[in-house]
């Protein structure tokens, strides 16, 4: 008769053991019965990267590596992409329903209207370096906010959270755009609480820069760039417990304000395997620089020479469907921004790997960054800028986990075990003498 267990035989004592299995899942706790002897601490799981670990239980994402589905709060993406705009997904992201529209004017009123942030923090903004990193300014500024806002620490007030919330995802467009101006020295542009989530962004951006070789005039304020850009944002919204999202779900297990936790997130990534790959893809395609040095670039990979930055995925083992919008959408930016070069190459590396045994059999597809960067480099923005344009659309969604989290009463605060395979004790002796002194 079937059940649901796991029947587990110790050959070391020839003990058996059931351990239950829910949601397809045995609790690693179970495991710590499985000793050879009363000293035993009991058995663990090695999962390095966490490859086959389940941290939390959730109902804010579900994705389908295999079969290339994605759905926030059930929705599939394409559809989102469609019909929704980022405000609306947010709103969905962090209460599991979609508004009604009353609802929504004081939602989407909440957020244009925390959108200044303090003075201080752009005295603070101006003694970064003029290059700084604007990810590592972002970094710096998120966390900042924490102390302008000390009634963020009271977690456990819904009230309190909502706003936290509300400015959160209000200033990081702000904080992100003045770290763009400050490394470029030029004024900072305040935010415009008339203006839609992306045309305030493009704008606090843009305004009064010198026109670019890819700008059109006052494409600051262009519906088809700001639509495309709230489509960015919404396709970046979520993606469960990748890098990012864990480490804010770990730093919220110690109870840390969401502003600290928020920055913990940026950080993760900042780094060019996960956030900055975007930034990645566009430096190995001016590298690559021409069609016809695709193939040779191809085989450097092939020969573990080189990585192809905006290619496979630990979830997504089929074509990540982000990348299928994107690509959609980077037609509709070129159309108003004129086409840009590096696609050529882009569309080549892809038309080449995708028929390459190589690729085919590491089921490596495009990932979501393969073609973001190339859009948002047709519409102006630095590379530097691409791991912050990252930043800003996945705060709604970490913000959701971290609060999904704080509230799950199964969760404590998290601490992995290790294995150790160091020294055994011995003696300590003082720093060994220098033989040549004696
Ligand atoms: N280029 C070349 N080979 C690759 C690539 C790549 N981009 N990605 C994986 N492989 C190869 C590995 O070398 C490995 O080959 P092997 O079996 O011969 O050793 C095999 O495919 C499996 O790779 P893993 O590293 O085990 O896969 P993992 O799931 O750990 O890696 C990752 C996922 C980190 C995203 C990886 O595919 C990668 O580095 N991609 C490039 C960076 C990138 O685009 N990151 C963005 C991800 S999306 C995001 O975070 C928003």
């Amino acid at each position: 008769m079937s059940r649901d267990s796991l029947t587990v035989v110790d050959n070391r004592t020839g003990s058996s053991y059931e351990l239950p299995i829910q949601n397809g899942a045995v609790r690693a706790l179970d495991l710590r019965e499985i000793k050879v002897g009363k000293e035993d601490f009991g058995l663990m799981i090695y999962d390095p990267g966490y490859m086959n670990t389940a941290s939390c239980r959730s109902t804010i994402t579900y994705i389908d590596g295999d079969r290339g589905i994605l759905r926030y709060r059930g929705y599939p993406i394409e559809q989102l992409a469609e019909g929704a705009s980022f405000l609306e997904v947010a709103y969905l992201l962090y209460h599991g329903k979609f508004p009604e529209y009353t609802e929504f004017e004081r939602w989407e009123h909440g957020i244009r209207y925390h959108t200044m942030i303090h003075e201080g923090i752009k005295l603070f903004l101006n003694g970064f370096r003029y290059d700084a990193h604007p990810m590592g300014i972002l970094v710096s500024t998120v966390a900042a906010l924490a102390t302008f806002y000390p009634e963020a620490k009271n977690i456990h007030d819904p009230d309190l959270r909502r706003i936290q919330f509300y400015r959160l995802v209000a200033k990081m467009p702000t904080l992100a755009a003045f770290a763009y101006r400050h490394r470029m020295g030029m004024p900072y542009v305040y935010p415009d609480n008339t203006l839609g989530y992306a045309e305030n962004f493009l704008n606090m951006m843009f305004h009064g820069s010198e026109p670019h070789r890819n700008r059109a005039p006052d494409f600051e304020h262009n519906p088809v760039l700001a639509r495309a850009l709230d489509v960015l944002f919404l396709l970046h919204a979520d993606h469960e417990q990748n890098c990012s999202t864990s480490s804010i779900r770990m730093v919220g297990s110690a109870h840390t304000d969401p502003y600290t936790a928020v920055s913990a997130a940026c950080a993760a990534l900042y780094g060019p395997l996960h956030g900055g790959a975007n930034e990645a893809v566009l430096r190995m395609l001016r590298e690559i620089g021409r069609k016809d040095a695709v193939p040779a670039f191809i085989a450097q990979v092939k020969k573990g020479e080189r990585k192809l930055y905006g290619f496979g995925h630990r979830v997504y083992k089929s074509y990540d469907p982000r990348a299928r919008i994107i690509k959609r959408c980077a037609d509709q930016v070129f159309e108003v921004m004129g086409r840009n070069p590096l696609i050529d190459i882009a569309l080549e590396l892809e038309r080449i790997a995708l028929e390459d045994d190589y690729f085919v059999s590491r089921k490596l597809y495009p990932n979501v960054d393969f073609y973001s960067g190339i859009i948002y480099e047709c519409m102006g923005f630095p590379t530097e800028m691409f791991p912050v344009l990252f930043a800003i659309p996945r705060t709604p969604g970490w913000y959701s986990q971290w609060e999904e989290h704080v509230l799950d009463p199964e969760q404590k605060l998290a601490r992995p075990r290790q294995i150790y395979l160091g020294p055994d004790e011995r003696p300590f002796h003082g720093v060994d003498p220098d033989p040549e002194r004696g």
